[in-house]
């Protein structure tokens, strides 16, 4: 069995890592430098976490009570999810191959300054706010602010590959027990001059906000993997339970295009591309490389 061309593994996620690249002048970003993390448990705990919505309000719970603080009655960063993440405007989407999004845009107001608005507390955050109200008026400014804003959708390529916030993360197995987890920043560049002098303050600001989750969040992810790790070594329970929301009428549905869809808080996309995975293990594979000529 062939690999897939790229487009083809791709399918139905390609529109979405457009609209993730699109929102950017030009449809572009310049890769920057990275969050590094190794921690001792499989890639796959990664990957199973990179869509799901139902871990994020007890493992992240220090980082949702520092921003909860912070938000008043608003509801920035992850506190969007303190009240009901199962019934909240989100929702996963399975599509294929392996592939999934978290879409937590729907929390977003479609206006100028919707997505900066979202976006939890950061040092010099008001004060750039103020400056770029004064340098280019409130409309223009808050349009400026939301490109500095993180994206709120996580966007997992199958197996190794997601695009969370604005950062693209890669994840390489080590060994079985052991994966390095690697966050690379993005920057906008402005090739047409659309943003004038406000892109070097947009891309300080930008990397104010990438600073926020790798060094709040995702330690506690990682803890997370190692406990996990640690327990699937234990001999008395063979089995890995993910069937949140299995079962439940009219949660997990299958749409017209063959993708599925269901609460954030749902396992449905691991139990996807898990399959996905047995697939392939299955499968006798041909890992030569070609080059097109
Ligand atoms: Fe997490």
């Amino acid at each position: 069995m062939d690999a897939l061309p790229l487009t083809e593994h791709l399918g139905r996620i390609a529109p979405v890592i457009d609209e993730w690249l699109d929102r950017n002048p030009g449809g572009k970003v310049v890769v920057c430098e990275a969050n590094r993390f190794k921690y001792k448990g499989n890639w796959k705990l990664a990957y199973d976490n990179s869509c799901d919505g139902y871990h994020v309000a007890y493992s992240h719970r220090s980082l949702l009570e520092t921003e909860n603080r912070m938000a008043g009655d608003n509801a920035k960063g992850m506190a969007y999810y303190r009240d009901s993440p199962d019934t909240l405007a989100m929702y996963m989407r399975y599509t294929g191959n392996g592939n999934h999004y978290k879409d937590k845009r729907p929390n977003l107001e479609k206006r100028p300054g919707g997505l900066w608005a979202l976006e939890a507390a950061q040092p010099g955050m008001e004060s750039y706010e103020a400056d770029f109200i004064r340098r280019y008026g409130r409309d223009r400014a808050f349009a400026l602010l939301d490109l500095a804003g993180s994206e709120p959708v996580n966007i997992n390529v199958f197996p190794n590959f997601s695009l969370l916030g604005n950062h693209i993360q890669v994840f390489e197995p080590i060994s079985v027990g052991e994966t390095n987890a690697i966050w690379y920043g993005t920057m906008v560049v402005d090739a047409a001059g659309e943003l004038g002098d406000a892109v070097t303050d947009i891309n300080a600001l930008r990397m104010r906000t990438q600073e926020a989750f790798p060094n709040f969040g995702e330690v506690d992810d990682v803890a997370n993997f190692e406990q996990v790790q640690r327990g699937l070594m234990a001999v008395e329970d063979e089995w890995v339970y993910m069937h949140r929301g299995l079962g439940i009428p009219g949660r997990v549905k299958t749409l017209a295009d063959g993708t599925i869809t269901a609460p954030a808080t749902d396992e449905a996309f691991m139990r996807e591309h898990v399959k996905e995975w047995k697939r392939l293990m299955k499968s006798r594979l041909n890992l030569a490389i070609r080059r097109e000529p």
